[in-house]
């Protein structure tokens, strides 16, 4: 029988989606969230939620304890950009004195398995795209060094402790769940695909396109927009693997290794709706790099990670599906 795994942030975007994969794959799934950016209702009635802030370690090592938690998926942080410019010290509260004291609790609970939710922002403005795993990890913003501090703890502690990691280095993360059972329901949040089906659905006024003057096709910036669900899958894979060789720790890029710029998302938009949505050009953001995209070989090498959704217009597609389903949720 499988083990318990413990999803932080599991009330969030990403870990429900990583909720609903384990849940569908069979794992025991109990997750902590403090509910400050998570909603309730993303976690499946058969989950236990602590309500807990990770770095309460009472709690989370009763948690650990009582549920024999073989490995933990680490999701709850802070995830906005330009946030982090404006507010360096939340970042690196939530994000790595949080993290620390968590993995001090699972240490101490003698968790074996840690994967962490790590982001592409932890090489800045990569001198080479696709940017791979070994490049030069030099954040241009707070957020990015907040996580990368995260994986550098995590390698140190795997090398002194009986405890081995995964980290995964998230490109743009997008769309929702093919079921509609779960996916992006901030309030007010700030990430481009999300941003443009609220407007889509007249949600928003209009999209507005932070700088046309990048080094980049177009001039708009590059992502590498990947599927959630791909993503919740590749989590899976990483506990599995984790668990297959004990010796071993990741730290992989998940992305599709393509990019699209602020116009061709905004084109999607436009052409899975079938409507015009209102493009405002304004200046850049800070902390905006020109152009991130992953390569992803590493990952393809060492998971069996088969992406099932790599198609721009499909992650519109679901990204607009729960869009309308929140609207029933959670009448404006
Ligand atoms: N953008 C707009 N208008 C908007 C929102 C975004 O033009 O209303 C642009 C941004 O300038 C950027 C691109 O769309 O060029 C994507 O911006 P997002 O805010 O959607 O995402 P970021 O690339 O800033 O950051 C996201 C996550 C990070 C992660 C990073 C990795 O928030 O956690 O992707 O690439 F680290």
């Amino acid at each position: 029988d499988k083990p318990t795994i413990l999803v932080t942030g599991g009330a969030g975007y990403i870990g429900s989606h990583a909720v609903l994969a384990l849940r569908d794959a069979g794992w025991p799934v109990v997750v902590v969230d403090n509910l400050t950016t998570g909603f309730r209702f993303a976690v499946p009635d058969d989950v236990t939620l602590v309500e807990a802030d990770i770095a309460d370690q009472p709690v989370i090592e009763a948690a650990l304890r009582e549920h024999k938690v073989a490995g933990i998926l680490h999701f709850a942080g802070s995830i906005i950009v330009p946030e982090s410019v404006e507010n360096p010290l939340k970042y690196y509260h939530n994000n790595t004195a949080k993290s620390r004291s968590l993995i001090e609790s699972a240490v101490r609970c003698g968790v074996k398995h840690f994967i962490f939710s790590s982001t592409a922002a932890t090489y800045g403005v990569p001198e080479v795209s696709p940017v791979r795993e070994d490049s030069p990890k030099l954040p241009i913003n707070p957020y990015g060094m907040s996580k990368l501090m995260t994986e550098i703890m995590l390698t140190d502690v795997a090398a002194a402790h009986p405890i081995n990691f995964c980290a995964l280095r998230y490109f743009n993360v997008a769309g929702a769940d093919p079921q509609t059972r779960t996916g992006q329901s901030t309030a007010g949040a700030t990430h481009l695909i999300k941003v443009a089906v609220e407007a889509a659905l007249g949600k928003r006024s209009h999209v507005s396109i932070f700088g046309t003057d990048f080094d980049t096709p177009d001039g708009t910036g590059v992502r590498d927009y990947i599927h959630v669900s791909d993503l919740a899958a590749a989590h899976v894979l990483a506990l599995e693997a984790l668990m297959a060789d004990p010796d071993r720790n990741h730290i992989l890029n998940c992305g599709y290794g393509r990019g699209f710029s602020v116009a061709e998302v905004l084109d999607a938009v436009d052409r899975v709706t079938n409507e015009k949505i209102d493009r405002r050009v304004e200046g850049r953001r800070a902390g905006d790099p020109p152009s991130l995209i992953s390569d992803n070989r590493e990952i393809l090498a060492r998971f069996p990670w088969k992406p099932a959704y790599a198609d721009l217009d499909v992650i519109v597609d679901h990204a607009l599906a729960w869009e309308r389903k929140l609207t029933e949720l959670r009448p404006a």
